[in-house]
């Protein structure tokens, strides 16, 4: 804890921390200090001199952005000596920056506007034509640079250096000259290249796809939560004419001292909008007349349709017939309801659930995402945070870069780490490796390092060096779970801190949980009298018959549940699926009726995010055509023309609410019964290459499959080989591949040598339409498939997000 001194401030006493950035203590008493280069959350840098102060006892003016308060320091901010400097200051940068305010994207919300109003002259003092740069030097598949706006704050540079680790963009050239350029020329590749955009203080970087479409005044903010992954960042939406332009992080209320990692959103939270006006989105309710033949119905007949099938099937077959899979894409009083009418209809059979997940709420062993902040060690079990969790990520990448944590890696595929981490390969086994750490360290065994010790010893020595541990983990895996816990419960007796966050694989699996969207627990994680199907157990009754009506919403079982067989032998049976969707996806194309729904930014309610922070939605769009509604009015209209009593709007709100109560959580066990699975480990066809899914931040077959401006971004299907293993089969980058088994193949592949699989495996990237790798599986096991030429000779494979090896 910082001393408190007092300084004086523009003839103002304040106090405040010793050391503080004299540009902060000024904040205190609502002195705004002009800059340029400064942020809160990057390390003051000094570039670009706007911020000059003076300070008493000293003969020049000084930087306030980098100048820290000692006890008795007199400090003007406001003087004729300090608007004397900056309007030099000012008329420095003007010499060069062109007069293009009218325009310039950043007019009505550009620093450099505000100081030339305030601080600049009417004319220049310069006779000389003002310097040419380029004005739209294509930075990658997002950005736009106009070096001649460009004040070289390096704000962007800071932020790709120190805040994503991943060091894409350069300063190169001098003086005049000088310019913001990508490391050798290469696209900018990152996920969170749109942060630039919005730290750049002036119009030099812009936004593909928010160039010159709105200005700031006629844009209406509306502060909401994204909901594409399950980190729920916070993030403005702003639109015009309730049609989404742009989102953007949400600094207005983020606290600008709080964790310099979070706060940011990333490119699929910030790019993924177009899809909303996109001419494939449903429009109206269909029902299927034929094979690829669809009916558009009013909505009243497809709420009695859907209502008298499902009444139907319960009534001549049992409730037990019937079942509904989704949530992870509702919000919290969306799935409330979903769970409310299957249960009120009689059945238990209802899951969130799509990838052979146990679970997403950590319980009483869970850690906060702030605890990252003390982590010494950091262990991620099966996931992979920097794609399925990105600002999360941000998070991890400080913990190591700036905290000194260790960062540890357990899995077959690895990340695509910008930073230093060590990578424990495990044959699918991960929860052996663990047990056998843990046991280590519970016999307190002295294991000294030596060359060729066997991982466990290493892993058991990290563990017993470290202060403070969290795990990070997917919830998949029975095994797992149990030496997880044992694993934490182990170190919080040995006094070290530690709990474990879940990554989930939907927006809001956590809210889902609450809510009760699962065969064992009712809202509240309450147990459920009578445990129902689960996911698998609703497609296994299915393939035999016996599940007669389906309910889908928000969900796309076909393309995500990673036993492919089984989805598809089971979607092929059941004689009434329903889908709520906003297109045509793999699972809608397969559906009876497909109800048309409004996007998460067209509608209102909460969502829990993965730390399990409730946050709120709200509305901030329309739809632009056709009659789209939300899942609450369809399962609000379900119930009603099924007599099933429904909860009213208010009581609604104050349900999900205290469903989503964290003390609800406290109690519940990574081993519970309600999470249990039988141990599940066969094979899934024959062929040289183990064969892994690698989960991509763009994939997916809803939204980025649908968005034409974010087409660009969009991974291409890609069989990701180690370098070793491409020469014994001699393949080389860009060859395209198809891989096959016995049930069946992916083709079109192109080939992307990487060391993030070893040797004797294969990557195909995850949940992709034109290539779906669950066509590979009947199990949830290992998958094991050959790769077979197709094309010999280089193609062009879109690598966007696997920077790194
Ligand atoms: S592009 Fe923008 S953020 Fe980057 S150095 Fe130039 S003015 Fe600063
Ligand atoms: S990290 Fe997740 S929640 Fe945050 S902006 Fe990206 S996709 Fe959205
Ligand atoms: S804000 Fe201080 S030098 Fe740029």
């Amino acid at each position: 804890m910082a001393k408190i001194v007092t300084v004086t401030i523009d003839g103002v006493k304040v106090e405040a921390p010793e050391g503080e950035l004299m540009i902060e203590t000024a904040k205190r008493i609502g002195h705004h200090v002009p800059n340029f280069c400064y942020y809160p959350k990057l390390e003051p840098a000094g570039l670009c001199r706007m911020c000059l102060i003076r300070i008493e006892g000293q003969p020049k003016l000084q930087l306030g952005c980098n100048t820290r308060i000692t006890d008795g320091m007199a400090i003007d901010t406001i003087s004729d000596a300090v608007e004397t400097g900056r309007r030099a200051q000012v008329e420095f940068l003007l010499l060069n920056h062109p007069l293009d305010c009218p325009v310039c994207d950043k007019g009505g919300e550009c620093v450099l506007q505000d100081y030339a109003m305030a601080y600049g002259d009417v004319a220049s003092r310069s006779g000389m034509p003002k310097m040419n740069k380029p004005k739209a030097v294509d930075l990658g598949p997002t950005i736009v640079l106009d070096e001649q706006r460009c004040v070289l704050c390096q704000r962007c540079v800071r932020f790709d250096n120190e805040i994503t680790w991943e060091r894409n963009l350069v300063t190169a050239a001098r003086g005049v000259y000088t310019i913001i350029a990508t490391e050798g020329d290469e696209p900018y590749d990152s996920y969170f290249s749109g942060n630039t955009v919005e730290l750049c203080p002036v119009g030099a970087l812009t936004s593909k796809t928010y160039r010159f479409k709105a200005r700031p005044w006629d844009v209406k903010p509306t502060l909401t939560t994204c909901t594409q992954c399950p980190v729920g960042c916070s993030m403005f939406a702003d639109s015009r004419f309730d049609v989404l332009q742009r989102t953007r992080y949400d600094h207005e209320t983020a606290d600008p001292h709080g964790d310099p990692a979070g706060d940011w959103i990333c490119d699929r939270g910030r790019y993924n909008l177009s899809y909303h006006t996109d001419e494939r989105r449903l429009s109206m309710p269909m029902v299927r007349s034929g094979e690829d033949q669809w009916v558009d119905l009013a909505w009243s007949d497809a709420v009695d349709l859907v209502a008298k099938t499902l009444q139907d099937a319960a009534e001549h077959f049992g409730p037990q017939s019937v079942g509904a899979i989704g949530g992870g894409r509702l919000t919290n009083e969306e799935s409330y309801l979903l769970q409310h009418l299957v249960r009120g209809l009689g059945s238990p059979n209802l899951d969130y659930r799509l990838h052979d997940e146990l679970m997403t709420t950590p319980g009483r062993l869970a850690a906060r995402v702030h605890d990252l902040d003390d982590a010494s060690l950091i262990i991620e079990v099966g996931t992979n945070s920097v794609e399925l969790a990105p600002v999360f990520d941000l998070r991890v990448r400080y913990a190591v870069q700036r905290r000194g944590a260790t960062l540890v890696h357990l899995g077959d595929v690895k990340p695509n780490w910008p930073i230093h981490f060590r990578h424990f390969p495990t044959g699918g086994d991960a929860a052996s490796l663990l047990q056998e750490a843990t046991e280590n360290v519970r016999r307190g065994e002295d294991l000294p390092k030596r060359a060729g010790e066997p991982p466990t010893h290493a892993l058991a020595r990290l563990l017993r060096g470290a202060e403070r541990v969290v795990v990070i983990w997917d919830g998949r895996g029975t095994a797992e779970a149990a030496a997880i816990e044992r694993l934490v419960e182990t170190l919080r007796d040995a006094d070290k801190g530690a709990g474990v966050v879940i990554v989930g694989y939907a927006a809001n699996a956590r809210g889902a949980e609450a809510m009760g969207m699962h065969p064992a627990l009712l809202p509240g994680y309450r147990p459920a009298p009578q445990a129902g199907l689960d996911t698998e157990g609703m497609l296994r009754a299915a393939a035999r018959g016996a599940l007669k009506a389906l309910l889908i919403c928000g969900a796309n079982p076909l393309l995500a549940y990673p036993n492919g067989a089984l989805v598809r032998a089971a979607i092929e049976r059941v004689p009434f699926i329903v889908t709520t969707e906003l297109f045509m996806t793999q699972t809608a194309v397969k559906s009876h009726v497909v109800l048309p729904v409004k996007s998460s930014f067209e509608k209102a309610g909460s969502t829990v995010t993965m730390d399990g922070e409730v946050k709120k939605l709200a509305v901030s769009a329309t739809p632009q055509g056709g009659e789209p509604l939300t899942d609450r009015e369809i399962l609000f209209m379900l119930g009603d023309a099924m007599g099933i009593a429904m909860p009213n709007e208010a009581e609604l709100e104050d349900l999900a609410a205290a469903a989503a109560a964290p003390e609800l959580q406290q109690p519940l066990r990574l081993t519970a019964s309600a999470f249990v699975r039988p141990a599940r480990q066969s094979v899934s066809g024959e062929g040289d290459l183990t064969v892994h899914a690698v989960p991509r931040l763009y994939a997916g077959g809803g939204t980025s499959a649908h968005d034409i401006e974010f087409e660009p971004l969009r991974p291409h299907p890609s069989a990701y080989l180690h370098p070793d293993e491409a020469a014994r089969l001699e393949l080389e980058d860009g060859d395209v591949v198809s891989l096959r088994n016995a049930l069946g193949s992916i083709d079109g592949l192109t080939v992307a040598t990487t060391k993030m699989v070893a040797v004797g495996s294969i990557g195909v990237i995850a949940e992709l339409p034109e290539a779906p790798a669950n066509v590979l599986a009947d199990s949830f096991g290992a998958v094991r498939a050959n790769v077979a030429l197709v094309r010999k000779g280089r193609q062009t494979a879109n690598l966007a997000g696997a920077h790194g090896e």
